[in-house]
């Protein structure tokens, strides 16, 4: 397996107020990495850091090996980096059509377009279904669905999916966490997962990483971490 991210020692927050306060982790390509913690601890900030929405105050990050620190998003993107942000954010406004296409915007993406939307269509047949309605007229889980299809619209190495179970029924859950397996499986592509659904996300990942304050406080194999008495304890109400 080689080395697909790396996070090294990263800070980051907004304006004065420091979130992130030196940051280490990876991730390989082809595994599932969950990265956990309580409401608050900077794991979206975490994303956005890797994204390029928020520029870090030191540390560096590389993708694929290339310095990808303090680069655009846009510029990010067209490495091969898609996120799907907490609650989808879809233009609501939109078609799931429309917003399908947009997700294949970039240079690098854009003349695969076609392609990508048969691909995307075979993987979530009810969007086909759905492809001239308003995004914001979907159910939670369609949203879901249609979210992670329009990251997968850039063709991207590496999925980043924040809390993509945030407000969704322990049902609904079952399936947005089955849909990611599914894309994991058909699917070159490497998952870093963001849940505040700790048991499940264990289960699912290769490895995980816990935030407390801003740092890591402590990693391994996800199956090892389900069964840690400290995690599930703090996390899992057990
Ligand atoms: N745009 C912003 N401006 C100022 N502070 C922010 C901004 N976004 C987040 N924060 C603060 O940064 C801290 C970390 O937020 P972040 O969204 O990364 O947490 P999180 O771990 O994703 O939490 P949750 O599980 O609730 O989604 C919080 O204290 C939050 O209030
Ligand atoms: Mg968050």
């Amino acid at each position: 397996m080689s080395r697909l991210l790396t996070v090294e020692n990263v800070s980051s927050g907004y304006g004065l107020t420091p979130v992130l306060r030196g940051v280490s982790m990876h991730v390989d390509t082809g595994e599932v990495v969950a990265v956990v913690g309580a409401n608050g601890v900077g794991k979206s900030t975490l994303l956005r850091t890797i994204t390029g929405l928020v520029h870090p105050t030191g540390g560096d990050i590389t993708f694929d090996g290339v310095h990808i620190t303090g680069l655009p998003a846009h510029r990010i993107v067209s490495h091969g980096l898609a996120m799907v942000p907490e609650g989808g954010r879809l233009f609501t406004f939109m078609t799931v059509m429309e917003n399908l296409e947009l997700g294949a915007f970039n240079p690098t993406s854009r003349e695969d377009t076609q392609q990508s939307l048969h691909e995307v269509m075979e993987l979530f047949p009810i969007l086909r279904e759905r492809r001239a309605q308003r995004a914001g007229s979907l159910s939670g889980g369609e949203r879901q669905m249609c979210a992670i299809a329009r990251a997968l619209m850039s063709r991207p190495r590496m999925l980043m999916l924040d809390e993509p179970s945030l407000g969704l029924s322990p049902v609904m859950l079952e399936k947005v966490f089955d849909l990611i397996r599914m894309v994991v499986a058909s699917r070159d592509v490497t998952v870093l997962l963001i849940e505040q659904n700790v048991a499940d996300a264990l289960e699912m990942a290769n490895r995980a990483y816990v935030i407390e304050h801003g740092v890591i406080a402590k990693t391994g194999p996800g199956a090892e971490m389900l069964h840690d008495p400290d995690i599930q304890r703090a996390y899992m109400g057990l």
